[in-house]
């Protein structure tokens, strides 16, 4: 709830102060007779340690384990444990996070839906494993939990939305991407954990995806999170929303989930044992302890009367297979709600299972942590050099070049003597992280960052990014015509996209549009325009205006993204992300943003959302991005036509066609599961080659647009699969997809199930594309 979360930024504010200098752990080898017990036994299953464990706890020991701060339990040497940290993008402040003492900052990575711009795995995945070496350390120094709450994974699915700066953006491919690499990352063992053995494996730390499911709304025309009813179709959850989360699971074996506030198609997530126990735990085989939203518990009876009393409303997400409550409620009410039968020993039991679980796997009953792996880890691993300078290179290579007219980037230090640095964000500190951050190793302003290359001239030309009145703009104009160039840099902060608040226009705000131009009409130099936000901004005005000469978005590049940003200005590093987001004109904000469809809807004019459905005109594209050099494509190798063979068991992919066997050939699907399938798969291989004059990294977005005969309601296209690579200049190089027909190339009809229709597909790297064609030949 909004006061909640205020209080607990003023904990997390005040924890400053407030040290523990020791781990928290059990099973301590000083306490004697404690460790006899067998769940203190190391040698021992981990299933039978946590069966012991909750065999010796007595009703009310059970309830008070619910709730994330979780008592401790003196009599069997178990201490407390504060479940809830955060580590969006490096470790933020929460409850159980201390900045202080030995710890008085770490590593501030770029904000998620910059990172999600560089469409590089082997990024998601450094960047959490160097918030769980930090997390780990934090943890041995008495800091922190183990146990962290991010990453966010909804998909940005309205533009307005403050929280969607959280997530890697709109689409379901590369959120789910995302989401494995960064839970892989955080959680990992020092070895890659095999797929078998992923379950009960020992966790590094715990990570946790969030918020499940269709949750990307605070608070919209009277609407607010705490009582919003997504109304969703089974083909948007099935091809949409859910896709993320069941990667997220499968893939990354994440040991936490979080089910969000609002309700879907009536049912409070957290009581939807259809989500929880069907979907999560049996279908897709989550291990792990699923935790509420912060008082969404409450929520079920307090706000939404879902429930018809506060034990109905712990029964009933206890039942659904809920396990820890942010929050207190279930500390209050459990107890009355055990007394009246509505909840019993077993359904407490399943979920201490759960959550001792995670603890164990942790390893936070295992004795001294020093003595166990990552023991050792400590201050020196946080804000270390290696850390930082990853920070560093997030924000390189997540920052999309956007506009670059007669290439007047880079700027040449040679010919730039006195360079105007202009605007709201241009010596941005805290602004360069967003939301959920902690506090950084040390900052690098944009203004900074340019001052190592050349002279400046300053002038904020705003008072603030809010940017109220126009008093400071004529100011800004005389420095501006100072210079050799000059670097705008405006956009938003948290006072304008953050938790419990969305935007309701997606123009700059205040007078900073008038900021822009002014200046711009003024000088007759190059004008470079870089946009510090989260959310998509209409900045068409800028785009069409050939006074600006560049545009760059640097999301919330995070402590180092000043570096970043004159890196990529003065060409020390090429700029290669691309947009993970569609950015919209403002008149989209007539769309309301409770229409969850993702579908557009002709009869009413609904234009649909993201690039796989959206039909209206766009401000930039989802997956644009520009380079100092430029790129072209060719498939080297790929089949033209495939052949699903209908009358057996068997199918084959060729070159050639058999056209004489075949009848009806387009007008056939095969359901995702089908046997079949798997031999269809075929080897995709597409040479890229830098036809420019620098070096550059380079993501290749593969993208499927299916066939004109596919069922309505299919995409206008979706991405396949995204590599990002390092190429000389004048130099060339090959990348392979495997492709998997019937999860690749396929659509989600309106019963949610996945199909791969006959018919002409067709493949597309940039404007390079390639037609497949699928038939069905009978024997
Ligand atoms: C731990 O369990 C093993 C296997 O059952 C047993 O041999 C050993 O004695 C136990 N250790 C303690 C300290 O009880
Ligand atoms: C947990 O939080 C509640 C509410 O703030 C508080 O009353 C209780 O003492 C806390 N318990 C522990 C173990 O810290
Ligand atoms: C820019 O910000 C830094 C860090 O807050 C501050 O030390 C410096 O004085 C500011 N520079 C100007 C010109 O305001
Ligand atoms: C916004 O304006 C454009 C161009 O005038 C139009 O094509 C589009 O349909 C409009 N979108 C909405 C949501 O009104
Ligand atoms: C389009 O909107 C109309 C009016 O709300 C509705 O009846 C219809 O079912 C919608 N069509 C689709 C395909 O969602
Ligand atoms: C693409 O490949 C074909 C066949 O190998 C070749 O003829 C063509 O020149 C290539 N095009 C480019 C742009 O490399
Ligand atoms: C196809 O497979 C099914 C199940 O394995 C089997 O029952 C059926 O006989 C097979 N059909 C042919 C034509 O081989
Ligand atoms: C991807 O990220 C990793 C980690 O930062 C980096 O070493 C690598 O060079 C990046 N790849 C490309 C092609 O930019």
């Amino acid at each position: 709830m909004a006061s909640i979360a205020v209080v607990l930024v003023l904990q997390a504010l005040l924890c400053v102060t407030a040290l523990s200098a020791q781990p928290q752990y059990a099973c301590n080898p000083n306490s004697g007779s404690i460790q006899s017990y067998a769940f203190c036994n190391t040698s021992l299953d981990l299933t039978d340690r946590v069966r012991d464990l909750i065999s010796r706890l007595t009703v009310q020991e059970k309830i008070l384990q619910l709730v994330n701060n979780a008592s401790a339990i003196p009599r069997l040497g178990i201490t407390s444990y504060e479940w809830w940290q955060e580590a969006l993008h490096g470790i933020a402040y929460s409850p159980g996070v201390q900045f202080g003492g030995n710890v008085p900052s770490a590593t501030s990575f770029p904000q998620t839906i910059l990172t999600a711009a560089s469409f590089n795995t082997t990024l998601f995945y450094r960047i959490a494993q160097a918030i769980s070496t930090e997390g780990r350390a934090m943890y041995n120094l008495g800091n922190s939990g183990a146990t962290f709450w991010s990453p966010n994974i909804n998909i940005y699915r309205d533009p307005r939305w403050g929280r969607g700066q959280e997530t890697p953006g709109e689409d379901p491919v590369l959120s789910g991407t995302y989401g494995i690499n960064f839970v892989r990352g955080l959680q990992e063992d020092n070895e890659p954990y095999s797929d078998t053995n992923a379950g009960l494996s020992r966790l590094k730390v715990s990570a946790l995806c969030k918020h499940f499911t269709a949750y990307d709304l605070e608070s919209w025309n009277g609407a607010e999170r705490y009582n919003f009813n997504a109304l969703v179709t089974q083909q948007d959850l099935m091809d949409t929303y859910n896709p993320p989360f069941q990667s997220c699971v499968q893939e990354g074996h994440v040991s936490g989930i979080m089910c969000s506030y609002n309700r879907f198609n009536g049912v409070p997530n957290c009581a939807n044992s259809n989500f929880l126990t069907s979907t999560l735990r049996n279908d897709w085989g989550f291990i792990g302890y699923i935790v509420s939203d912060c008082d969404a518990v409450s929520l079920i009876y307090d706000v939404t009367k879902y429930a018809s009393s506060p034990e109905d409303a712990v029964a009933d997400v206890l039942k659904a297979g809920m396990d820890l409550n942010c929050g207190s409620y279930m500390t209050q009410h459990a107890q009355t709600a055990y007394q009246a039968g509505k909840i019993n020993d077993f359904d407490l039991d399943r979920a201490l299972t759960n959550l001792f679980t995670v603890r164990m796997r942790l390893g936070l009953f295992d004795g001294d942590p020093k003595t166990q792996p990552y023991g050792t880890l400590g201050k020196s691993d946080i804000c270390s050099d290696e850390h930082q300078q990853l920070a560093l290179e997030a924000a390189c290579q997540g920052i999309v070049l956007l506009k670059n007219e007669g290439r007047s980037l880079p700027l040449s230090q040679g010919s730039v003597k006195t360079l105007a640095v202009i605007g709201p964000n241009a010596n941005a500190t805290i602004n360069m992280l967003g939301n959920y951050h902690g506090n950084p190793c040390k900052y690098v302003t944009p203004l900074q960052g340019l001052q190592i290359y050349v002279s400046t001239v300053f002038s904020p030309g705003c008072a603030s990014v809010a940017c109220p009145d126009d008093h400071l703009i004529s100011a800004a104009v005389d420095t501006a015509t100072k210079a050799d160039a000059v670097v705008l840099v405006v956009g938003l902060d948290i006072t304008q996209e953050t938790e419990t608040l969305d935007r309701t226009s997606l123009l700059l705000p205040g007078q900073q549009q008038q900021l822009i131009t002014r200046v711009a009409s003024a000088v007759k130099v190059p004008v470079i325009l870089v946009i510090m936000c989260g959310g998509p901004v209409d900045i068409l005005f800028a785009k069409d205006d050939s006074r600006i000469s560049s545009i760059l978005w640097v999301g919330y590049p995070g402590e180092a993204g000043g570096v970043a940003i004159s890196q990529v200005l003065f060409g020390h590093y090429n700029p290669g992300g691309r947009l993970p987001v569609t950015w919209y004109p403002e008149n989209f904000t007539k769309i309301s943003m409770l229409d969850m469809n993702m579908r557009p809807n002709t009869s009413t004019g609904y234009p649909g959302r993201t690039h796989r459905f959206y039909t209206g005109p766009t401000v930039f594209q989802f997956g644009e991005g520009l380079s100092y050099s430029s790129f072209q494509y060719n498939f080297t190798s790929a089949p033209r036509q495939l052949n699903v063979i209908t009358s057996s068991n068997q199918s084959s992919w060729s070159e050639s066609q058999k056209s004489s066997h075949t009848r009806n050939a387009y007008s056939f699907f095969l359901q995702a599961e089908d046997s079949r399938c798997e031999v269809l798969q075929f080897p995709l291989k597409i040479t890229v080659s830098n036809r420019g004059p620098h070096a550059g990294s380079h993501s290749v977005l593969l993208y499927h647009t299916p066939p004109k005969s596919s069922p309505t309601g299919s995409p206008k296209q979706q991405l396949i699969e995204f590599t990002r690579l390092h190429l000389e200049a004048g130099s060339e190089t090959s990348v392979a997809f495997t492709i998997r027909p019937c999860n690749h190339l396929s659509t989600v009809r309106k019963d949610g199930s996945r199909v791969f229709h006959g018919g002409m597909h067709t493949l597309s790297v940039g404007d390079v594309h390639h037609h497949l064609r699928v038939m069905q030949v009978h024997w």
